[in-house]
């Protein structure tokens, strides 16, 4: 017997590559639980050479459960659940700072999980390298279930039970995008969520800190310091020992799992056009 499919961990990281797929295929029913269990256990897995097109993307990320929609409509692609990243539109023209994509980039620099302002937040998310410049920037994920298991008991003991507000809003005003700019449609449908900071994985039961920019302060603390105490945590989870930077090629598609990481986009001011497709899942229940 042939072994179809293989997971190596990517160095001395938390991230494995996946072999032996063809993701514009439909799985069989057991490959989307192998993958699930996968990316319980590695968080972010790298899928190389996946030209998928849109509606394959759509396809794929759908068979891991109900499809994202996407909260600025300037960012949705060309089906549901997609969201076009990246320095150009699909004609090729310039993403303007000015414009909300050029913000929702902007805002992508800060360390986040997707989507997780939302009541459902987002659980999984894939992304796929469709045409990187020379020198691509890379993408940064963090280990939230590392950091949490390396704190000490007492620390720990502290943080369990404190739950977090999350809204868009505070993503958005710290880069420079704040309330007055947004669609007042977007905000009456999105108003702040409370999620706990400490999440157990369904899938093994460990713990991470569920941490984003979207994070806003500390349910019943003073706002500044349940701000200060979101900070220092995604600074703590954030240090080099916690992290992995994926280094894009063409084609790539990396899919990772919101529960237990961060990430973030690197700076890239370069002319040459950045294009990336991104796909979602949300929760069904709440976190
Ligand atoms: C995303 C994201 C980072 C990047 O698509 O959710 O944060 O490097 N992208 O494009
Ligand atoms: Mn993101």
């Amino acid at each position: 017997m042939t072994i179809k499919h293989a997971y190596r961990r990517l160095g001395n990281t938390f991230v494995a590559e996946a072999a032996g797929f063809d993701l514009r295929r439909p799985l069989a029913a057991d490959d989307v639980g192998q993958i699930e269990s996968a990316i319980a256990t590695y968080g972010v897995l790298v899928f190389r050479k996946q030209p998928m097109d849109a509606e394959q993307q759509d396809a794929f990320i759908r068979q891991f459960g109900p499809g994202r929609t996407p909260l600025f409509k300037e960012v949705a692609g060309a089906s549901a659940t997609l969201i076009d990243v990246g320095t150009v539109d699909d004609s090729g023209n310039p993403i303007s700072k000015d414009s909300v994509q050029g913000w929702y980039n902007l805002a992508n620099r800060l360390w986040h999980t997707d989507g997780s302002f939302l009541r459902l937040p987002i659980r999984l998310t894939g992304l796929l390298a469709r045409e990187l410049p020379p020198s691509p920037p890379p993408t940064e994920f963090a280990d939230t279930r590392s950091a949490w298991a390396s704190l000490p008991a007492s620390r720990q003991a502290e943080l369990e039970g404190l739950q977090v507000i999350h809204s868009v809003i505070r993503s958005r005003e710290q880069v420079g995008f704040t309330a007055d700019k947004f669609d007042p449609a977007t905000l009456r449908d999105h108003p702040p969520v409370t999620h706990p900071l400490v999440r157990v994985h369904p899938q093994d039961g460990l713990k991470s800190l569920y941490l984003a920019s979207h994070a806003s302060h500390v349910d019943g603390w003073e706002v500044e310091r349940g701000r200060a105490l979101i900070a220092e945590l995604i600074e703590y989870s954030t240090q080099s020992r916690f992290t992995y930077a994926h280094s894009w090629q063409p084609d790539d598609f990396v899919l990772w799992d919101d529960r237990r990481t961060m990430h973030r986009a690197t700076p890239y001011d370069g002319t040459h056009p950045r294009k990336m497709r991104q796909c979602a899942v949300h929760e069904t229940v709440p976190v």
